[in-house]
């Protein structure tokens, strides 16, 4: 029954594959339109952006430079003449070196996680920002979950690829390029021995990170399954817990668990087993340095500074080697992020201000449907030619079965979506010629299943009207006749409300839900099956309150239980879309149709209810 209006076999074009978005890791390694819309962020940051790459090319130059110095300290001061004092002074300017590298990255690290901590938090925000704007449309096609992960995961991708990704990419390349040539400036033919190891080194790191990233990506997958797995569960845990299926959901994620933890075991494996292969290619080149380099002292081709020099270029040969083959993952990633990032931002806004819109002033409350057609998609009409009048002041009632098309009415008179066909007029204003705060500030609706926030009964109620005072506040609620119930509550007012409000029962929310409206104090008020959880004693008592609610404003009352209308002004019955009947309940009642049996219908199920004979009642005996 909950699942009414439901959504159905919406499949809609969301974005990302798989589970949380998680499918489509894959992306190209340098994708020029996401790299250009990344320094969009980056811009404002450039002149700390060009102060880290400063940073790393002293850091760079450091790499190189120390071994050298070494070179100069046992050639010059000690093989060739025993020098102490220009022994201490190559000896210092090491130490400096050292000290300038240590500077220059522990700088630079920092420079960049700050650029990136920046980038994260303005993507989030904008993200955030266009969320909020997109229209009820985008919603309903997609998944909440995936829309998560765009702000969540996607863009730490983003912040990881600034700290660690893109510079160091620069970084490793200058240091190698620069230590090739140092080397063989030095000695080419050292050099050449030196660097026949890279063949195996490049072999080995390229067939690791194909491994690696492909058992990589399994782990994202299938943490992304288990996300999602976990996420979906705690949403229907009551439903599991009710069904006492609990048994085949934990079967079921221990299915995904257990992926998750092989795809992990993978790739460690993986990263095990090539460690000892870097070791081992280390230890290969210093020993062929060692080798050829004392063979190359002895014949007095080389100096033992450059044998030291080079046994300390080699072993750090490696380093930029492997962060290269680990960027490349990394791009890809941030690529696909980025694609699937920008695609959101870029999201078209079907429900959108016209650049000339004007200002909604205060209405009196008339509104006209001329002629309405509308469908959630192209393709399936929902409303067909919806035309009616309600004048300011008039309470309209709309019935009919579920899926006739009354919330889609309501949704339309908000302008939550855009009509397809005709006008929704408010004061003779066509309402896409206002903006949409204009338009929505002026109205107020209490949805089916209303939403609570996390706070207090008392914030939930001023949602609306965040400056309202404590005695608003509860006139509001004296006035939804929520005010004794929750005067009742443990503290009140004050009262915490969890999470999506699941400490109040649904008829408890909704009388929140009402208050809130109440003190917003709206022109045009709607009121969708407001008070369908609502026990009946509550209702009569709702019921007079609603004569004081709705006092003077234009009102829209979707009611289930057709005895809550009979004082509409006017009554519209709506069927697959189509307005079938109109009148007062007393026309209504007056001839034979869709009212006169449903409303028949359900006074015989009262009566019987109430264990009253069942009668046949002449259509005067009901009212
Ligand atoms: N967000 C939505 N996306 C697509 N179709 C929808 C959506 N909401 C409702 N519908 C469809 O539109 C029709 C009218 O729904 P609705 O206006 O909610 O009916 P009612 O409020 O009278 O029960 C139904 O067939 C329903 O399946
Ligand atoms: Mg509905």
């Amino acid at each position: 029954m909950m699942m009414g209006g439901g959504m159905g076999g919406w499949g809609g074009g969301g974005i990302g594959g798989g589970p949380m978005g998680h499918g489509q890791d894959r992306g190209k390694v340098f994708d020029a339109r996401v790299l250009s819309r990344l320094w969009g962020y980056l811009r404002e940051y450039k002149r700390r952006v060009i102060w880290a790459v400063f940073l790393l090319t002293v850091y760079s130059a450091m790499q190189i430079v120390g071994p050298y110095l070494l070179k100069v300290a046992l050639d010059d001061y000690v093989v060739t003449k025993q020098d102490m004092v220009g022994l201490t002074v190559v000896s210092l300017a090491f130490l400096l070196s050292l000290v300038v590298s240590y500077g220059a990255q522990s700088n630079q690290t920092y420079t960049m996680a700050y650029v990136a901590q920046g980038v994260l938090a303005k993507m989030r925000g904008d993200l955030f920002k266009k969320v909020n704007a997109l229209s009820l449309g985008f919603h309903d096609r997609n998944e909440s979950g995936v829309t998560m992960s765009r702000i969540v995961n996607d863009v730490a991708v983003f912040q990881e690829l600034l700290t660690q990704g893109v510079l160091h990419l620069f970084a490793d390349c200058l240091t190698l390029v620069g230590m090739i040539v140092i080397m063989s400036s030095m000695s080419p033919k050292l050099a050449l021995y030196a660097f026949s190891v890279l063949p195996i080194m490049v072999v080995a790191t390229v067939v690791f990170s194909i491994f690696s990233r492909k058992a990589f990506l399994r782990t994202r997958e299938t943490i992304g399954q288990v996300a999602a797995g976990f996420q979906e569960n705690v949403s229907a845990v009551r439903v599991v817990q009710a069904f006492s299926r609990e048994g085949v959901s934990e079967n079921n994620f221990d299915e995904i668990n257990k992926d998750n933890f092989k795809a992990n075991l993978t790739a460690l494996r993986i990263g095990a087993s090539f460690q000892p292969v870097v070791e081992f290619t280390s230890m290969l080149a210093r020993a062929i340095v060692l080798g050829f380099g004392a063979a190359g002292v002895i014949s007095g081709d080389v100096t033992v500074g450059v044998v030291v020099a080079f046994l300390s270029y080699v072993t750090r040969f490696f380093e930029p080697i492997r962060e290269l083959a680990g960027t490349y993952t990394l791009f890809q990633q941030a690529m696909a992020a980025g694609e699937k990032i920008f695609k959101l931002m870029d999201e078209p806004i079907e429900v959108a201000d016209h650049p000339n819109a004007g200002t909604m002033t205060p209405i009196e409350g008339r509104v006209h449907f001329d002629h309405v057609y509308f469908g959630y998609s192209a393709e399936v009409p929902v409303l067909k030619d919806v035309e009616f009048v309600a004048e300011p002041g008039q309470s309209i009632a709309l019935v009919g079965p579920t899926g006739a098309g009354k919330t889609s009415i309501a949704a339309l008179l908000c302008r939550f979506y855009e009509v397809r066909g005709g006008a929704v007029r408010v004061d003779g204003i066509d309402i896409r010629d206002v903006t949409m705060a204009s338009l929505r500030s002026q109205m107020g609706i209490v949805p089916q299943d209303p939403f609570l926030f996390s706070g207090t009964v008392a914030d939930n109620i001023r949602f609306g009207r965040p400056e309202a005072s404590m005695e608003e506040v509860v006139e509001a609620a004296k006035l939804a006749n929520a005010h004794e119930f929750i005067a009742r509550l443990s503290d009140g007012y004050d009262t915490v409300v969890y999470e999506r409000g699941q400490n109040y029962s649904q008829g408890q929310r909704q009388l929140i839900a009402l208050a809130r409206v109440v003190l917003a104090d709206p022109r045009i008020l709607v009121l969708d099956e407001a008070t369908a959880s609502i026990d009946t004693r509550t209702e009569a008592l709702i019921q007079a309150a609603i004569g004081r609610i709705l006092g003077g404003r234009t009102s829209f009352v979707i009611a289930h239980r057709l005895s809550t209308i009979r004082n509409a002004d006017i009554i519209l019955v709506v069927d697959h879309g189509e307005i079938v009947q109109r009148g007062t309940h007393r026309e209504l009642l007056g001839q034979e149709g869709m009212y006169k049996d449903l409303y028949l219908m359900q006074y015989r199920r009262e009566r019987r209810a109430q264990g009253l004979p069942d009668v046949e009642l002449a259509t005067e005996a009901v009212y």
